[in-house]
């Protein structure tokens, strides 16, 4: 049995389990229900929905930019991004290990046929002003037109400071790019960096922030940046199949979450140094945090049976290779929390 199938086990005999392998897998609040099915709804791909229109405006009120678009999720939106910025054969610079390129199915590429230039980003999760600048291609028949830069923050969790994420972006303006912040837990870099979504969201054209992840709505991301941008995004969103019908009950979640769910993830940036804190206490456990996540590696034994272990006492973790990452989000409670040192213990006791 996996761990997940194995962790559903205990839950039946527990009552519930705790589940640490991301942020996105998090469950409504029972508020956050209650509000979705008291929204008024209309038909989206009319423009009918007030909900929809609500949430779209408040985000980008909140984002300092003329407009927002709801869409299905944070890859869809990026997707959509990139589709309204770019031509066919245009090039896109992003980070190695950024979302864009790495985990996204290459979307860009198969329906919009670009290519991109990945750069390997720096310690922090920027990516340096030098090496986009010596990225861009010369205006050259030969070459492809570099287009858009893609940044990304928080990045595994890091939250990259205002004057890096600046400089990179600084450098792609220079060169002529259009730029793009993949902002899947925009709040989470908000929160850690003590500065405004306008400050954060500034330093790109367009920006995605995902409601599905830290903030613990069931599904959407929204897409905001110029009026004229969301006006083609919405077309791309259609040819995509992008366009939705009552989609108020999925904004409601949304809007709940602005309203109660950013001034909490202090929360779990908090109860994530606090295991860390614990664990760098278990011996042969090196530890690390990033915002609400929590790394480790294991100087001996494996992670595939501390996974295991950790499943038989209800908690799910995906073992990683180098790094094992362990995420706190909106179902994660100081209970929770003592649970998860004492499935920990547990392992450490039986290790020894
Ligand atoms: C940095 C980043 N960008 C984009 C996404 C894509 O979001 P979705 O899973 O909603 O498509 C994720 C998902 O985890 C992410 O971590």
């Amino acid at each position: 049995m996996n761990t997940y199938a194995n962790a559903r086990s205990v839950q039946a005999e527990q009552g519930h389990y705790i589940d640490l392998r991301s942020d996105t897998v998090s469950t409504p609040v029972m508020a956050m229900r209650q509000a979705m099915a008291d929204a008024v709804v209309g038909d989206d791909v009319y423009g009918d929905d007030p909900t929809a229109n609500h949430l779209q405006d408040r985000m980008a009120d909140m984002l300092g930019k003329e407009a927002g678009l709801f869409v299905s999720s944070g890859t869809m939106s990026n997707l959509i991004a990139m589709l309204v910025h770019c031509q066919r054969g245009d090039e896109i610079i992003t980070g190695r290990d950024y979302h864009v390129y790495c985990d996204e199915a290459g979307g860009a590429s198969i329906v919009g046929g670009m290519i991109f230039d990945p750069l390997d980003p720096a310690d922090d999760g920027a990516l340096e002003a030098s090496d986009i600048l010596a990225a861009v291609k010369p205006d050259d028949i030969h070459c492809p037109i570099s287009r858009l830069l893609c940044l990304e923050n928080t990045w595994h969790g890091a939250a990259i400071p205002l004057d890096r994420i600046k400089a990179s972006a600084a450098a792609g303006r220079t060169s002529g790019m259009n730029i793009h912040l993949d902002g899947a837990r925009f709040f989470n870099a908000v929160i850690a960096l003590g500065i405004s979504p306008a400050d954060l969201a500034g330093v790109a054209d367009t920006v995605s922030v995902c409601l599905s992840k830290g903030l613990g709505a069931p599904a959407g991301s929204i897409l905001c940046g110029s009026e004229q941008f969301i006006k083609k995004a919405l077309r791309v969103r259609k040819y995509l199949g992008g366009g939705m019908r009552q989609i108020g009950i999925l904004a409601a979640a949304g809007l709940y979450a602005l309203d109660h769910h950013i001034d909490r993830l202090p929360e779990d940036h908090a109860r994530a140094s606090d295991l860390a804190q614990f664990l760098s206490t278990l011996p042969g456990l090196s530890v690390r945090t990033a915002t609400n996540m929590v790394f480790l590696s294991l100087a001996t034994g494996s992670a595939e049976h501390l996974a295991d272990t950790l499943a038989d006492q209800g908690v799910v973790i995906t073992p990683g290779g180098a790094e094992t990452r362990l995420v706190m989000h909106v179902n994660i409670d100081d209970a929770a929390l003592d649970r998860i040192k004492s499935a920990f213990k547990h392992w450490h006791e039986k290790q020894n």
